[in-house]
């Protein structure tokens, strides 16, 4: 009765709770706050070849129901990340996925390579909200042909189960989902941050040093679900629903569009331990249902 155990693209989770990359770190801030392990599986902050300082102040700013970013990809490098973040990340059984980002096609797969022969990693994400530099700057996940590209270049680099994460900037996410599926991704996830700029009128400065940045938390939800169930609706692989999910009713919003995991970002700001307490919400809700697992909700919004 209420299984909540899932099996995503061969990745085995206890519940189908994750953190999303970027805003849970390598995990080290929120071990106070719960037991790690209790999470469905942990997704590390995008992992570049070389290190990143990210982008300068102010990087962050609240928003109405939600708040941008311009963070700019900041991290370490991978081989700090092999070497110091995640040793950390394997002592707490729990599945561990890590997000990549690159500048060019190659870089992707180098990344993907450099990450198959390393245990203790249960998964690639890929991050494709990230500038082509060798076409000028375009957004590998704004073009179905380029997000093929990236997609299958880390579908040859690596036997790891691959998840494409797609950007939500795009006119049809449908064309999108289905290239990156066709190009190999075992998973899709969705949504990346949605494009948006705030100004301050006093100083009548903006109040992102880049202008504009990522919009994230419950503002994005709606526009969120709405992609979710467009891409359930297009491709056979397994989506994991990502967009201001702040509590369990949102993750089952997000199931009910045909999601069959979620992961919470923003909202481990507001609430460190709400992952875990989404999973427990999520229990209750199929108790209270008589359902027998989470599969019997996944897509079945009546229509
Ligand atoms: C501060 C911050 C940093 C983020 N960094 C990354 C990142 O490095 N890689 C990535 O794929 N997504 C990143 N994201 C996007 C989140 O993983 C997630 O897709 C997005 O915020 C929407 O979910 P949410 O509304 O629950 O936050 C970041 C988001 C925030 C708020």
């Amino acid at each position: 009765m209420a299984e909540i155990a899932v099996n995503i693209a061969g990745i085995k989770m206890k519940n189908p709770v994750m953190v999303a990359s970027g805003t849970f770190g390598s995990g080290k801030d929120y071990e106070d706050f719960m037991n790690l392990g209790d999470i469905g599986a942990i997704i590390a902050k995008s992992v570049t070849l070389k290190p990143r300082d990210g982008n300068p102040p102010p990087r962050i700013c609240e928003t109405p129901s939600g708040m941008l970013n311009t963070i700019g990809l900041q991290n370490s490098g991978i081989d700090i990340f092999i070497k110091e973040d995640l040793p950390y990340l394997s002592k707490f059984k729990v599945p561990v996925i890590v997000n990549i980002a690159g500048e060019s096609v190659d870089e992707y797969a180098q990344l993907a390579k450099r990450l198959s022969d390393i245990p203790g990693i249960s998964g690639i994400e890929v991050n494709i909200s990230c500038p082509n530099v060798k076409q000028g700057g375009m957004q590998f996940g704004v073009d179905p042909k380029l997000t093929a590209e990236v997609i299958s270049a880390v579908r040859k680099a690596t036997k790891l189960p691959v998840i494409a994460k797609l950007s939500p900037n795009v006119t049809d996410i449908k064309l999108i989902a289905k290239a990156a599926e066709t190009a190999g991704a075992d998973a899709i996830s969705a949504i990346n941050t949605v494009l948006g700029m705030a100004i301050d009128i006093n100083s009548r400065r903006p109040k992102l040093s880049m202008v504009v940045g990522g919009l994230s938390g419950p503002a994005i939800k709606p526009i969120a679900v709405r992609m979710v169930h467009e891409i359930y609706k297009t491709v056979k692989v397994p989506v994991i629903g990502i967009g201001g999910i702040m509590d369990a009713a949102d993750a089952i919003e997000f199931i009910l569009a045909g999601a069959s995991a979620v992961q919470v970002g923003t909202g481990n700001f507001v609430n460190p331990k709400a992952a875990v307490d989404i999973a427990e919400g999520i229990k209750k809700y199929l108790i209270a249902n008589k359902l027998e697992s989470i599969k019997d909700l996944v897509g079945k919004i009546k229509t």
